[in-house]
């Protein structure tokens, strides 16, 4: 949510500023600004919009000078106008500040005063915030301070940066510190210092980055979305990397910090998230209490903080989140440490808060997701989710047998991601087909339920088409009213347990003149050729596996409509990628 970056060093600030902008515009793209000190003077351009008329205004009015902070906003209060753009300035104008003093001393003094004057101003300050903040008079000093809102110094040679993201500096530096709540940085060419809010000096470690700035381009792909989409085998492959012991049919997961003896205590499980992590969540309440039989259940992040939840002292919670930054889950999670539950988070981002405050967890390992509709995290996190379901019922009444086909189901997941992505054409041809649609509906049962949800959130995200996902079951109680022909329902029905009950609720949509698009498996092709207007087969895999398998062509199926529909699908209207306020 907004995106800053800071620049100090010799290099011309404009363009790395810029450069970092566009690589931080996922998470929010409403206006952005740019504020360069030069020989004393302080220039700024600022516009609403898209970076790129940023980068036209900077063109047309260049900007120079070795140091400045640059800001991408998504609009929480005011509007979106040129004026509520960032950088905002003190009433002197000569002091530029990324999210949210002047004398006549030397450089040093005035340095410890402005540090001095920004240290007494965030002691009264309430609230989350993650800033990087400049002064006219003051030449190659910045200072950078977090509380809530990630902030990263980079590390350079003779020069160094702020940063929401490490994204943003990637292509200039290797190695960066993820600085703390209450930590304020000061930051010039060849130096910098980190303090508390309070004023002590702390240990911080310099880490090296994980991922390279070609690991954050589009490559061939348009946009980054179907870049993401294409990357599922790899990225759940990963997930499972040295995760699985064919030796003992058990996944070992040594980041949870649990013994045994603890985890076999475990009597109930909550799982929180938002979103897309949410949805990944109640899939994992079917799967743990599946393999596990542990009582299981899933928590709005945004609601748990609100609810007198009752909690058990046997129950382990799971805070997801692929960007370990969303306000919410970061809420349920401290709320649940507070009251004394081991939390355990599913991230991304390894150098996250939520990652950090957890008392253990497991990484995806799925590389930079930068589309702002989640696909591959969803993947990994269900793929995580499995691990931990399958470790759970080792423990307990899971057979070796079992666990077994659970490991080689497990491993033919990434080359049945592969023949699922073939179908990409096909999927496109619906999409072509169904352009005018009036919305979308989404059905599945079971395992595939959570699916239709997930189904109908990427729909909304990238088309903006109305669309709703439901229990095939509640069809007739209260949806089917919605059905006629301009309104597609899309069932989520492989070949398993439910899916005669599936065709059922099919063939009361196609009575009432609904199309009807299924993604089945197995038999489900021959069995619903007569009632489906379109058919897609996917592999086969065990019903708890499935949903990794059928949510990738709902994914495809929201991508190539958002493009049919000329959508600018990695940076859909109103969203930003990591929703770091409440
Ligand atoms: C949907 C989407 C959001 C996120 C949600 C949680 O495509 O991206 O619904 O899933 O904001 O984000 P994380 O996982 O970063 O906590």
């Amino acid at each position: 949510m907004c995106g800053i970056v800071g620049y100090v060093g010799r290099a011309e600030a404009a363009p790395i500023l810029l450069d970092g902008l566009r690589r931080l515009e996922y998470r929010g793209y409403d206006s952005a600004g740019i504020a360069i000190v030069d020989g004393g003077h302080l220039e700024t351009r600022k516009c609403a919009g898209r970076i790129a008329a940023l980068s036209k205004l900077t063109t047309e009015r260049p900007l120079t000078g070795s140091f400045g902070v640059s800001h991408t906003r998504w609009a929480t209060h005011g509007k979106v106008t040129d004026e509520n753009a960032h950088p905002h300035f003190d009433a002197s104008g000569k002091l530029a500040l990324d999210e949210s003093c002047a004398s006549t001393v030397d450089v040093d003094q005035k340095k410890a005063r402005l540090l001095a004057a920004v240290r007494a101003a965030l002691q009264q300050v309430i609230g989350t915030y993650g800033i990087a903040l400049i002064h006219a008079d003051i030449p190659d000093f910045m200072i950078g301070a977090r509380r809530g809102s990630p902030l990263v110094l980079g590390v350079g040679k003779e020069e160094n940066f702020l940063a929401s993201d490490v994204s943003a500096i990637v292509a200039y530096t290797r190695e960066a510190i993820y600085l703390h709540d209450f930590d304020i940085a000061t930051v010039e060419r060849g130096k910098f210092e980190i303090s508390s809010l309070a004023g002590t000096s702390g240990a911080h470690q310099v880490s090296k980055l994980e991922f390279t700035a070609e690991d954050i381009k589009k490559g061939d792909y348009p946009h980054y979305m179907l870049k993401e989409i294409f990357e599922q085998p790899n990225s759940v492959r990963d997930a499972m990397r040295g995760r699985l012991s064919l030796e003992e049919c058990t996944a070992k997961l040594g980041g949870l910090n649990m013994t045994p003896a603890q985890l076999r205590d475990v009597g109930r499980i909550v799982l929180t998230g938002c979103g897309t992590a949410l949805h990944a969540a109640m899939v994992g309440e079917y799967l743990i209490e599946r393999l596990a039989t542990i009582p299981t259940e899933i928590e709005y992040a945004s609601e748990f903080r609100h609810r007198n939840t009752p909690m058990t002292p046997d129950t382990l919670v799971f805070a997801i989140s692929q960007s370990g930054e969303t306000a919410d889950t970061l809420g349920a999670l401290r709320e649940s440490r507070r009251k004394g539950f081991r939390t355990l988070g599913i991230c991304n981002n390894v150098a996250s808060t939520i990652a950090r405050e957890s008392d253990g967890g497991v990484y995806m390992h799925a590389g930079p997701e930068i589309g702002v509709a989640a696909t591959k995290s969803f993947t990994s996190q269900l793929a995580i989710l499995t691990l931990i379901g399958l470790l759970l019922g080792r423990m307990r009444n899971l057979s070796t047998t079992e666990g077994s086909r659970m490991i080689e189901a497990l491993e033919a997941l990434p080359e049945q991601i592969e023949v699922v992505l073939k179908l990409s054409d096909q999927i496109k041809a619906i999409a072509k087909k169904y352009v005018d649609a009036n919305g979308i509906l989404f059905f599945g049962r079971q395992f595939n339920f959570p699916i239709a949800l997930e189904g109908a959130l990427k729909m909304k995200e990238i088309t903006y088409l109305f669309a709703e996902g439901h229990p095939s079951a509640e069809l007739k109680h209260g949806i089917i009213a919605l059905v006629r022909p301009d309104l597609p329902s899309i069932f989520i029905a492989p070949d398993d347990a439910v899916f005669s009950k599936n065709l059922n609720n099919i063939e009361q949509v196609k009575a009432r003149k609904g199309p009807i698009i299924a993604f089945t498996s197995g038999n489900g092709a021959k069995r619903l050729k007569e009632t489906a207007d379109e058919i897609v087969s996917l592999p086969e895999a065990p019903d708890c596996l499935m949903p990794i398998l059928t949510v990738i062509p709902l994914q495809l199926l929201a991508y190539h409509l958002a493009v049919e529909l000329g959508r600018d699908v990695d940076k859909p209207r109103n969203l930003a990628k990591s929703v770091t306020v409440e």
